[in-house]
């Protein structure tokens, strides 16, 4: 069996079988990559019928890409010597449960996207990886994620996957986007100082970032779990900051002195008070800020400039003219708060008129202008969702 395989290696060498791009069609063609211990090209496996179980145990290089994709009787993916590739990508394989890499330490790109039944992924100790995207799988752990810096993370609609370890990460160039997966997910990027992009973490249930420090492009957290985040080293995030449908009664960034465009506080239900705790030190708004919840109070205590619309919509105790005071920063400021008492009762309508509803809209105007938009933001996010599944 050596001695065959050791002759096919040598044909495979010497009809230059291993440096050159391959499409397989067939069995014969996965053995010829497999004679190969460092294939020089790519290995692309499309929609061939009749293959149950991928195996290229002997290979231990792919300088190009290595891509199986739209198999439908496909199984299991075996490379178990596996160290390097310039990408793995398996994507929309219906039937694979399995995928062995446990070698696999480097490589470029790294995406598991759309195979529904992946239930093992075996990956050991990626240790250098840019792209790293898991999306719409059946896997309930990930493997050890190594790497320290990164470009991109993307881990997306894998529904029994509720331990999200990234520990290790401490800065991306690019952006994170975590959404979607196990109902008790606990997210985890302990180490992470830096991202060079968007981040966006959606469907929490605990959420580590207390080293993050700067952020260059937008921050977003919708439809989290955790009742209460404290983002203690974010210092300035350069573009906008949006929270939208998530479940946290209180919110901090002690830190965080400037945004670079605009915030997005919307349908947070159970975020009742942005207090002296929320954004303490916040200084510069030069972008918009849209507010809409149950609010029964608001401070900005350093607060100075914002230099675009205020938005401010909502059911709460707060009243127009207390939000207008603790946004006095603001020049352009759109407020409709309907403002109840502690009975939730209209506070304006002493007498009478109970019977027509308990709120009171004290609309005010302060100029008018187009309203921010917390809708872009949320349609941002999914846009670069389905960007992912292209
Ligand atoms: C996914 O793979 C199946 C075959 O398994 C194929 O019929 C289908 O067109 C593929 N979908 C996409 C989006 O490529
Ligand atoms: C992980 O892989 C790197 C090579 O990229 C190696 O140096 C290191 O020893 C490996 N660590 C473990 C725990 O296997
Ligand atoms: C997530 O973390 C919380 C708090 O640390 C813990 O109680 C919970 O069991 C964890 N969830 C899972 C799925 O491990
Ligand atoms: C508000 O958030 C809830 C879940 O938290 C969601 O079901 C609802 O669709 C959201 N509404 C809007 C307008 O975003
Ligand atoms: C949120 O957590 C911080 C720090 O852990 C704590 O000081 C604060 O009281 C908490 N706020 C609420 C409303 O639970
Ligand atoms: C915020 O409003 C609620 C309800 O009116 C009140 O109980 C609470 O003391 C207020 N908090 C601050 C910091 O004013
Ligand atoms: C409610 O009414 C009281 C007394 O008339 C007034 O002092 C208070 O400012 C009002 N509160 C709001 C939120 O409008
Ligand atoms: C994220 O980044 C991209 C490209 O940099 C941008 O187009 C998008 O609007 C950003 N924001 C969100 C919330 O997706």
């Amino acid at each position: 069996m050596k001695y065959i395989l050791a002759i096919t290696t040598l044909a495979a060498i010497a009809a230059g079988a291993c440096n050159k791009d391959i499409t397989v069609k067939d069995q014969s063609d996965i053995n010829t990559v497999n004679a190969c211990s460092k294939f020089q090209g790519d290995v692309v496996i499309d929609g061939v019928e009749g293959l149950g179980a991928l195996s290229m145990d002997s290979v231990k290089e792919v300088t190009g890409d290595i891509i199986v994709q739209n198999m439908y009787d496909l199984q299991t993916v075996s490379l178990s010597q596996l160290t390097k590739a310039g990408s793995f990508k398996i994507l929309n394989n219906t039937n694979v449960y399995k995928v062995d890499i446990p070698n696999l330490n480097t490589v470029s790109d790294f995406q598991i996207i759309v195979n529904p039944n992946l239930k093992e992924l075996n990956y050991k100790n990626m240790t250098s990886v840019d792209n790293f995207q898991i999306i719409t799988s059946y896997i309930s752990s990930l493997g050890a994620f190594t790497a320290s810096k990164v470009q991109n993370i993307e881990v997306l609609s894998n529904l029994q996957l509720s331990q999200l370890d990234f520990h290790n990460v401490k800065e991306t160039t690019g952006y994170i986007n975590i959404a979607n997966n196990g109902k008790n997910a606990n997210v985890t990027f302990s180490s992470l100082t830096t991202v060079g992009g968007n981040v966006s973490f959606a469907d929490a249930t605990t959420l580590d970032i207390s080293k993050l420090s700067s952020i260059a492009d937008d921050f977003s957290l919708y439809t989290n779990s955790f009742k209460n985040l404290t983002i203690g080293s974010l210092s300035k995030a350069e573009k906008s900051i949006t929270l939208s449908g998530n479940k946290f009664s209180a919110i901090a960034f002690p830190k965080l002195s400037e945004v670079g465009s605009s915030i997005n506080i919307a349908n947070n239900t159970n975020f009742k008070s942005i207090s002296k705790d929320t954004f303490p030190k916040l200084a510069t708004v030069p972008g918009s800020i849209f507010l809409e919840g149950s609010f029964d109070n608001m401070t900005f205590p350093s607060l100075k400039e914002v230099d675009g619309q205020v938005s401010l919509k909502g059911t709460g105790r707060l009243s127009c003219s207390d939000a207008e005071e603790a946004l006095s920063a603001a020049s352009n400021i759109d407020c409709s708060l309907e403002t109840v008492d502690e009975d939730g009762n209209d506070n304006d309508s002493k007498d009478g008129d109970e019977d027509d509803g308990k709120t009171s809209k004290s609309k005010s105007k302060t100029s008018g202008a187009s309203r921010a938009s917390v809708t872009a933001a949320v349609s941002g996010a999914v846009a670069l969702v389905a960007a992912a599944f292209l």
